[in-house]
């Protein structure tokens, strides 16, 4: 026989349950009710691959839409999931699997994110959406939007957030390691155009049997296609297409530092390069970002950001002799002390002499991926939702901004979505094919 507080916390528990699905929209209960949950990929090779291939090896999650615009990269999704039905267009998965659908992952090229995401939103879906959250400073405004309108569960594809390393890096800080933070320096050594190995469009070529180069093209202006230059991959250094190597970077390895600081929205923005063409983004650059101070800052903070090589001098980091920065990462200056976080590595405080007997906590990870589908099913936010990734993505795209005004300053007012400079309001957003339009929210 049942006692009376197993009954009474069994009606209570079903009295919040009921009293939730009543409030909750419908895709949420739905969900959580079935214990599955039906998740469609778009673009299932390269990145959406290592997305689809985690996120199905969570027990709940049972894939029913597979969609890439090129025929001959869904043999991997296939091989693993053999079976489910295939698209080339997004807007058709959508419509003939409609209700099927509890949540979508987006592992397409950065300018087609938000028309693929907004849509889903729109839809009541569930999105897992790769990093840069999106193409233009915007369009991360209206996902941020979206993801609160619709109340869908949502995260951002920097599954290092949910690393022990990075994770650890934003506990230091948080809890005072190295003091107040004065200064912030983080880098990576790729740069904006090394991967088409060109600074014009190349010349027409056929398009490969197969690819569906207009589905490719999505919301941008078309052009033709050549090979070896655009898909797969080499998008990327494309300013039409990619973001290039802050956009590519930024989102990982400024994510410690938003998470750490608590830092939202930068107030100036200036970038320094060796000049950019309407076409690629530029070679080796610094941008240099301006935040108002948090409770973890000492006072006003500027984060500088450089790639292509460019490191923060390394004595700033006061590291052992022999030792050198890494390749990747961040540098924290600290009023009393540093903390280098490599991308991706076990941080490190400096000078060793001050933290010789320093005990490090024991912080775990957990996966990303995984993480988002357990939300989505206790109907709960993640830790990386478009509520957080909207203003980091807003931070990269306006580097972005900044990299084509080289060595002019960008004052930025967040809330009233505008800068001092017209020529950087008019790179906010930007023109979209018909058919793929995103629309304010
Ligand atoms: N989180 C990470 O560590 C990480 C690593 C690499 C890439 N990424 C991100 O993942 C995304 C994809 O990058 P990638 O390097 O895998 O690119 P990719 O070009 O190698 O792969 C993209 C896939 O999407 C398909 N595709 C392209 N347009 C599509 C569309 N409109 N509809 C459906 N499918 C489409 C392509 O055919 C391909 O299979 C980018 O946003 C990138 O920034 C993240």
């Amino acid at each position: 026989m049942r006692s009376f507080q197993q009954t009474r916390r069994g009606f209570l528990s079903s009295a919040a349950a009921a009293a939730a699905a009543l409030s909750a929209p419908a895709f949420v209960s739905a969900a959580t009710l079935r214990k599955e949950l039906h998740v469609a990929a778009i673009g299932v090779n390269g990145m959406g691959w290592s997305d689809l291939s985690q996120i199905g090896t969570h027990a709940a999650v049972k894939f029913v839409g597979f969609c890439d615009i090129d025929k001959a990269r869904f043999d991997k999704a296939d091989a693993q999931y053999p079976g489910v039905p295939h698209f080339a267009d997004y807007r058709e998965l959508f419509s003939s699997l409609a209700d099927k659908v509890d949540a979508v992952i987006v592992s397409t090229p950065d300018h087609m994110h938000a028309p693929i995401a907004m849509e889903a939103m729109r839809l009541g879906k569930h999105v897992y959406c790769q990093k840069p959250l999106t193409h233009t400073v915007w369009e991360a405004r209206q996902m941020m939007l979206m993801a609160a309108k619709s109340g869908v569960t949502t995260q951002m594809g920097n599954q290092i957030h949910s690393a022990a390393e990075y994770r650890l890096g934003v506990q230091l800080i948080r809890e005072g390691a190295i003091g107040k933070v004065k200064e912030v320096h983080s880098w990576v050594g790729v740069q904006g155009r090394q991967y088409c190995g060109r600074t014009d469009r190349p010349e027409a070529a056929p398009v490969p049997a197969g690819v569906d180069w207009d589905l490719w093209l999505g919301a941008a202006p078309s052009r033709p296609f050549a090979p070896d230059v655009y898909h797969p991959f080499k998008w990327r250094d494309w300013q039409a297409f990619g973001s290039g190597a802050l956009g590519d970077f930024g989102c990982h390895i400024l994510d410690p530092v938003f998470g750490a600081l608590g830092i939202r929205n930068p107030g100036a923005i200036t970038a320094e390069n060796g000049g950019t063409t309407e076409e690629v983004w530029p070679g080796p650059e610094t941008v240099t970002y301006e935040f108002a101070g948090t409770d973890q800052t000492a006072g006003a903070i500027k984060v500088i950001w450089r790639d292509g090589g460019l490191k923060p001098p390394k004595e700033l980091a006061q590291l052992p002799d022999g030792t050198e920065l890494p390749g990747a990462g961040s540098l924290f200056i600290g009023e009393g002390g540093n903390m280098i976080l490599p991308h991706v590595g076990m941080p490190m405080l400096t000078p060793g002499s001050k933290f010789a007997e320093f005990k490090k906590p024991d912080v775990k990870g957990t996966s990303h991926w995984h993480d988002w589908v357990d939300a989505v099913l206790a109907g709960k936010k993640t830790t990386d939702g478009f509520d957080y990734a909207g203003p980091l993505t807003e931070t990269v795209q306006l580097g972005n901004i900044a990299a084509r005004l080289p060595g002019q300053r960008i004052e930025w007012d967040a809330a009233g979505f505008k800068a001092n400079l017209p020529a950087a309001d008019a790179m906010l957003t930007k023109q979209y094919r018909k058919g793929f339009e995103v629309k304010a929210v």
